[in-house]
């Protein structure tokens, strides 16, 4: 029987800034699907690369005083190296400056070309380097780039256009019928309703105001447009248009793109329709995950709030952080980082449940059999029935959650199992049974059971965590083949092993307050880089003009959006026992959910202000570096609303 395929891509990486946390997300979450197929038993192919053309590139290596060659082989080399140790396993690293790339893409251009979907033609618009990406005036946002927010630069060049116009109606039809096409459903409806309906304007493919890139072949002083460039990656990386096309034939059409919501655009607009072009079957399904927020923000260097993960890795374990990554952040959207909500996660589920079902259990097999593990007689007592049948369908249950890419909730069914044997343990109390010889027999069946859960949850967790899940399976003194695959695990009593093997523990438990006091300094000091320009101080005030300002503590206890502004927020904050209505300008940096509770600075005896017919009855305390980013200023422990602050 022929196995079945299945072809898994990430985006190919700008190798030119800083790797952080967030840069880790589309790669670990791809490694965890890859891992899952191919123990299901598919022919995996993961993908995963560098794209390394465009301004932005030729720019940083000038800054840097190399050529951009030379700049981004370091750059992969040190990319290679932090996907090494997140474990990640990929079947393929392909670099868009890699000989048989510049080739194939060459190829497809004349093409296209030839053809008639590109044509020669001059562009005019507005550009973002950081981005790669043409505006046209009404797409700005207040004059930036509606992407990232920075600056953009008028521009014109003579240049070649891709007819998208052409393909309009044929990607609408795409997005409208196909459901699985474009996840998640909301990405699908943003397409539909603001690129596609309002029309598609021909898509400007190549540029001649730089030269890092793969240069048109009939008139070379035009390079193609990098986005060209690093969307073709996914089929040249097989093969396509090159000396040998047998993985191409092997494994296109893609079963999944994944990716972050900011190039879902891309994905689902552009590349369909060059995919149209060429004759190419589309992809089954292109996926734009959410993003990784430290404050507001996504997490990136050029907003100086980088999370290190190789930090990470190396304080709290490479699976500490693929978990906080798979089973904190709800897939799909955004999510934030904080160190708190991924050092409880370690401690609940890594190092309490899971670690502690493994040390209690192997504990007392030692120390009640010798540890041997007994063999299990088939009978059934007590909770037996109830815990066999969650351990041998927790197999199934995490399938269909992973084909539905449900991946925290894959995770949240595995635990589950773990979580149902350390209660096991409380309701056999196996102690007890170890002091009635009588009870032996019984004894022995209850060990077997933990044994078979501890041997189910390891196998299961091996593509979330391949090394826990080795050294939870080292437990075992030895596992066949039988008992390490995914079949197994539905059959409860496959295990077969002779004895149990002490293992480190799996998890250590952190002082979360402690641990936090030192992350947060960290990201503190990265943070204070660049520092904010100093804005020149106001003259000198006496101590009895401080004194005019009544400042106090309160507590905000309902927050709403103004309508018809993305700036403003309208508030209730408690102060002392009056509860004022304030506007603060902080809609830009916080939401309203995310404001009630929160303890603020008010200027309490401000003048009263009229915002959009809203009476503001006081004001709130920022810090703002200047640059972009504005935090409230909170008292750093809980006060009593309506305390003074002096
Ligand atoms: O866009 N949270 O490359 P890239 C979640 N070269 N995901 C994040 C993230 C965050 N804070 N920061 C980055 C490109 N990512 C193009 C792709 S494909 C033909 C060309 C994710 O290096 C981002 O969403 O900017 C994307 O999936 C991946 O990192 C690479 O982004
Ligand atoms: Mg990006």
């Amino acid at each position: 029987m022929d196995q079945k395929k299945f072809y898994i891509t990430t985006p190919i990486y700008y190798p030119s800034g800083t790797w952080h946390l967030g840069t880790c997300y589309t790669t670990v979450i791809c490694d965890a699907i890859a891992r899952f197929k191919r123990k299901q038993g598919y022919d995996v192919f993961y993908l995963t690369g560098t794209d390394e053309h465009g301004l932005k590139i030729e720019q940083k290596a000038k800054e840097a005083g190399v050529t951009p060659k030379e700049f981004v082989d370091k750059k992969v080399a040190n990319l290679k190296a932090l996907w090494e140790r997140l474990n990640i396993r990929y079947d393929k690293f392909i670099r868009t400056t890699d000989d048989y790339h510049e080739k194939a893409v060459q190829k497809i251009f004349d093409k296209l070309y030839e053809q008639g979907d590109i044509y020669k033609g001059e562009y005019e618009g507005y550009y973002c380097v950081p981005c790669e990406t043409y505006w046209t005036k009404t797409q700005l946002k207040e004059g930036k780039c509606p992407d990232c927010g920075r600056d953009v630069s008028l521009a014109k060049e003579s240049c070649y256009f891709f007819r998208l116009s052409k393909y309009q109606d044929k990607l609408i039809n795409l997005l409208e019928t196909n459901e699985e096409f474009l996840l998640p459903k909301s990405r699908r409806n943003e397409m539909i309703n603001n690129f596609l309906k309002p029309g598609l304007s021909d898509l400007a493919v190549t540029r001649s105001s730089f030269s890092w890139g793969v240069p048109v072949t009939f008139d070379p002083k035009h390079v193609i447009y990098v986005w060209i460039d690093a969307l073709m990656n996914y089929v040249t990386a097989l093969g396509y248009a090159g000396e040998d096309d047998t993985l191409y034939k092997k494994y296109w059409p893609a079963d999944i793109h994944m990716m972050g919501k900011e190039i879902v655009r891309f994905h689902s607009i552009i590349w369909p329709a060059l995919l149209m072009a060429l004759g190419i079957p589309l992809p089954k399904r292109v996926y734009g995950h959410g993003w990784l927020l430290m404050g507001q923000d996504k997490i990136s260097k050029s907003k100086g709030n980088i999370v290190d993960p190789i930090e990470l890795a190396d304080r709290y374990s490479v699976d500490a952080v693929r978990y906080y990554l798979l089973r904190e952040i709800p897939f799909g959207q955004d999510g934030a980082y904080t160190t708190r909500a991924f050092l409880s996660r370690l401690n609940a589920d890594l190092a309490n449940d899971l670690g502690n079902l493994v040390k209690r259990t192997v504990a007392m097999v030692n120390k009640y059999t010798g540890g041997e593990i007994p063999a299990w007689s088939g009978k059934k007592e007590g909770p037996d029935e109830e815990v066999i049948a969650l351990a041998e369908g927790t197999l199934a249950e995490v399938a269909a959650n992973m084909d539905e890419l449900h991946i925290p909730e894959a995770l949240e069914r595995i635990f589950r199992l773990v979580q149902r044997a350390n209660k096991y343990i409380d309701e056999t109390c196996p102690w007890i049974l170890a002091k009635d010889e009588a009870k032996k027999g019984r004894l022995a069946d209850v060990l077997y059971v933990l044994l078979e859960c501890i041997r189910i949850a390891g196998v299961l967790i091996e593509p979330f965590l391949p090394d826990t899940s080795a050294k939870v399976l080292a437990s075992f003194d030895r596992l066949g083949d039988e008992e390490k695959s995914f079949d197994g695990t539905t059959k409860f009593g496959t295990l077969r092993a002779a004895r149990v093997v002490d293992q480190e523990p799996i998890f250590m438990r952190v002082d979360v307050d402690k641990e936090i006091a030192e992350m947060e300094s960290k990201i503190e000091r990265n943070e204070a880089a660049p520092a904010a320009p100093a804005v020149p101080l106001p003259p000198e005030i006496t101590i009895d003009d401080f004194a005019k300002v009544g400042l106090r503590v309160g507590k905000v206890v309902s927050a709403e959006k103004m309508p018809k502004t993305d700036k403003l927020l309208v508030m209730k904050v408690e102060v002392g026992a009056e509860t004022r209505t304030i506007v603060s300008g902080i809609a830009k940096w916080y939401t309203p959910e995310e404001m009630v509770g929160k303890q603020v600075v008010v200027v309490a005896n401000l003048a009263p202000h009229t915002f959009r017919g809203v009476v503001s009855e006081g004001m709130l305390l920022c810090a703002d570096d200047g640059q972009g980013n504005v935090v409230l200023v909170s008292p750093e422990k809980a006060m009593p609303s309506g305390s003074e602050v002096r």
